[in-house]
């Protein structure tokens, strides 16, 4: 961390099922700050839900929309943003999201994320014969993006409470640091 930087929002990045957006909602609970959650902006931008923007206009344009959001948001004060998974797996959105936020990255195994994962059907890039191969393949693929955040916090062995806990100090450490 520099001082150059002047971190006066949090950003949630991470796989799917790593627990971004009730870890979201508890940090902004505590701050008292406005959640945005990526994936619902792109829906409303769209007028659809995601599953409907992959299957009638494709996995890129949907790219483009997170893009679009991310350069919104550098006008953002004092907000929780949680992120689709894919979101933060991209240099360039890191690099806007760096200029403004404390970037978190949630992490869990391969073998954690589908367990959590397993009963839910809203995620497109999971409809896929062998899942389980998908996300090993995904993650992997991510990983490198991901570790670049500011901070790497694993969700295995914690509580959604105590990983909020963790990110709230972070925050707390990192923008006294920044101001
Ligand atoms: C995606 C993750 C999803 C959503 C979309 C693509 C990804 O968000 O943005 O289905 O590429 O990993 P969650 O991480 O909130 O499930």
């Amino acid at each position: 961390m520099t001082g150059a930087r002047h971190i006066h929002n949090i950003a949630l990045i991470g796989f799917m099922g790593t627990g971004k957006s009730s870890v979201g909602r508890l940090v902004a609970e505590q701050l008292r700050f406005p959640l945005l959650d990526t994936d619902e902006m792109i829906e409303a931008r769209a007028r659809k839900s995601i599953s409907e923007i992959f299957a009638q206009e494709g996995e890129a344009r949907f790219r483009e929309y997170e893009k679009e959001i991310v350069g919104e948001l550098a006008g953002r004060q004092r907000t929780v943003i949680c992120t689709g998974g894919g979101l933060g797996a991209n240099e360039a959105n890191l690099a806007s999201l760096k200029e403004h936020a404390l970037v978190v990255c949630l992490w869990a195994s391969p073998e954690k994320i589908w367990e959590r994962v397993r009963n839910q059907t809203h995620r497109p890039l999971l409809h896929d014969p062998d899942p389980m191969a998908k996300i090993r393949q995904l993650l992997a693929a991510r990983e490198p993006c991901y570790k670049q955040a500011d901070v790497l916090l694993s969700t295995e062995l914690r509580s959604l409470k105590e990983v909020a806990a963790q990110v709230l100090h972070q925050f707390h450490t990192a923008s006294a640091q920044s101001r």
